[in-house]
């Protein structure tokens, strides 16, 4: 939510910052900015909606600045106009930021800057951060009235006492005027790398800014900063301690961050699956001997497998993949199970008794929700482990433990190959638990030659693109859509109702299917299509008694079947088959057709799939 990329160095820096915020733009584009240091002053443009429009309002002449700032929003504090639009200077002019976060007490701050003269231009908390600095740095006092030390660099000094002052999240790049020689990048509770070229530095919110420039990088933990100046740079913390950063290798390429042909990088992401799960499952499922080897988790196995409860903890998409998960633990590991929303969870005051452990889902890692319920889990002691999908991420690194999807980045804000890589994740350790509690080493051979199908058996329904997209076509005026499904199903009907309505802006409500008859069949009429996932699994007959139920109300369906299923055929109105497979690995097969359906919907009505209205990846906020 929000990118940031700045940069400092020896090229000019606006064509550098424009293409680093196109690859930030899917984590907000409401509007957009930079600011580059030029003769002592800043140069600024910004512009409410896409890079693109930002790019028609840059000045004709490309700037020589070698040092500058941007920005793309997604607006918390104040409209998505051109004022509230980032970088933010403050009231002397002298300094100018860039952020990702939210500031909680800015209200507060805000209105004692105004009474000691500040002027503000926006609507935002961002500014107030600004004037915070501009403020220290113009009065060179802290707020008991000492001076500055003597010895300190007075701009770092200014952004320390800012900070001080500051609660809440925040990725921060910072320039000075007096100080063109200088640039600070900030981190607490929002993601921040910098780039570490030959005679240049990049700071980003994310590696895909920076890996055209560098692989070599620093990730700050919260509550650290790097200071970059001519002779390279240092990192401390805001509280002025030094710190020695290790230079990381990036772990993404550049081809994964290209679209390659495809229109769209959800449309990418889905043709992806087949690979993306291959590489997931790659060298961690062991067949012959029936075993799972899951490295980043192995030293806590023998804890999971004693442990009493399991709570899996998520938001949106990743939530869908941990109910899929509470079914199979429950199912595999016969271990008690449930799932949270990591937005009430965390605020819930939950019970966790001694020996519970808790698995955090997420693609980004950065998702603000759950991130604070991983740190509720673990102020009461519980083993946290994540399931993440992005090297390095705040999750990744908060948690104790976990194992990372290695479906490479998604960039597409609705998810979809991360999606089924949770879900194989949450297999295999739902299968290895069960493994070491009571399944035979048959049924467990039986899971993994199923699991190890998977992706072959995904391509054959991509090759149905076309037909879904029919369906799509002869669905997609349709302004109310159900999604149902019984079992392993059910939450494959809750994503399938999400991904068609973030991208597509149809209403879709997904449902258990038998509980359409307690309210929400009072909907089914001939103009709202009931999706049916109704693969020959073990609540089968179930799900065709509900089928007849709509049909009988005049309602048309559009039914996911098992491959050869003539008996299903009469029951709908438009059918999509995919290969079989059994019970618990059903999820991973199923989705696929309604993420195509979803994409084809969308792009048929003629909506932009990859930055859907009012959304962005990366939930950084709460
Ligand atoms: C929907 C979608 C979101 C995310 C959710 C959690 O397509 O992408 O619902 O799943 O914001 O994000 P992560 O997995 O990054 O924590």
């Amino acid at each position: 939510m929000c990118g940031i990329v700045a940069y400092f160095g020896r090229k000019h820096a606006q064509p550098i910052l424009i293409e680093g915020l196109k690859r930030l733009e899917y984590r907000g584009y409401d509007s957009a900015g930079v600011a580059l240091l030029e003769k002592g002053a800043f140069n600024i443009t910004k512009t409410p909606g896409r890079i693109s429009a930002l790019e028609e309002n840059l000045p004709e002449y490309e700037s020589d600045s070698t040092v500058g700032i941007g920005h793309t929003r997604w607006a918390t504090h104040g409209q998505p106009n051109q004022i509230n639009a980032h970088p933010h200077v403050d009231y002397t002019g002298k300094i100018a930021l860039v952020h990702n976060g939210i500031i909680e007490n800015y209200a507060t701050l805000k209105k004692w800057l105004i009474k000691e003269g500040c002027a503000f231009q926006s609507e935002t908390d961002t500014e107030v951060v600004a004037n915070l600095i501009g403020y220290f740095y113009d009065k060179n006092q802290d707020r008991n009235g000492r001076f500055a030390p003597k010895d300190c660099n007075r701009f770092e000094w200014a952004v320390q006492q800012a900070l001080s002052e500051i609660y809440g999240t925040y990725g921060m790049a910072i320039l000075c005027v007096d100080c063109p020689d200088m640039m600070i990048g900030v981190k607490k509770g929002s993601p921040l790398i910098l780039g570490v070229g030959k005679n240049e530095y990049i700071i980003a919110s994310d590696a895909s800014a920076i890996v055209q420039h560098t692989t070599q990088a620093i990730y700050l933990s919260d509550g650290e900063m790097a200071i970059i100046d001519s002779d390279g740079f240092y990192t401390k913390t805001i509280t002025n301690k030094e710190v020695q950063k290790e230079l990381k290798e990036i772990e993404i390429s550049l081809d994964q961050i290209e679209l390659e042909g495809f229109d769209h990088y959800m449309q990418k992401e889905i043709a992806e699956q087949p690979v993306s799960l291959e590489t997931c499952l790659n060298g961690r499922v062991d067949v012959k001997n029936g075993r799972i080897i899951l490295g980043g988790v192995s030293q806590y196995l023998r804890e999971l497998t004693r442990t009493k409860r399991i709570i899996l903890t998520a938001c949106g998409t990743a939530w869908h993949a941990g109910l899929v998960g509470e079914f199979l633990f429950e199912q595999l590991a016969r271990i008690p199970a449930e799932v949270e929303y990591a937005s009430e969870f965390r605020y819930r005051n939950p019970i966790l008794e001694e020996g519970t452990v808790v698995i955090a889902i997420s693609q980004s890692g950065e998702t603000a929700d759950t991130l604070a319920a991983i740190e509720q889990a673990r102020d009461r002691g519980a083993l946290v482990l994540g399931v993440v999908n992005v090297v390095g991420s705040s999750i990744a690194r908060l948690t104790d433990a976990g194992v990372y999807l290695r479906v490479g980045p998604e960039i597409g804000v609705a998810s979809t190959k991360a999606f089924t890589a949770q879900v194989a994740v949450l297999s295999m350790l739902a299968i290895e638990l069960g493994r070491r509690r009571h399944l035979s080493t048959d049924a467990v051979q039986s899971l993994l030659r199923e699991l190890m199908e998977i992706p072959a058996k995904i391509k054959r329904i991509l090759a149905q693109t076309d037909y879904i997209r029919q369906i799509a076509q002869a669905n997609k005026d349709h302004e109310n859509w159900l999604f149902l499904g019984r079992g392993f199903n059910y939450p494959v009907a809750l994503e399938g109702a999400l991904k068609l309505k973030e991208i597509s802006y149809i209403h879709a409500e997904g449902l258990p299917a038998a509980e359409m008859k307690h309210g929400p069949i009072a909907l089914i009429t001939d103009r709202m299509p009931a999706v049916f996932v109704a693969t020959r699994c073990s609540q089968y007959e179930k799900i065709i008694g509900n089928i007849e139920e709509v049909r009988a109300r005049g309602g048309k369906t559009i039914v996911v079947a098992t491959e050869g299923d003539e008996h299903i055929k009469p029951y709908a109105d438009h059918l999509i088959t995919v290969p079989e497979t059994c019970d618990q690995l059903q999820p991973l097969l199923t989705v696929v057709p309604l993420q195509i359906l979803a994409y084809h919907a969308a792009v048929l009505r003629g909506h932009d799939v990859d930055k859907p209205r009012n959304l962005a990846k990366s939930v950084t906020v709460e």
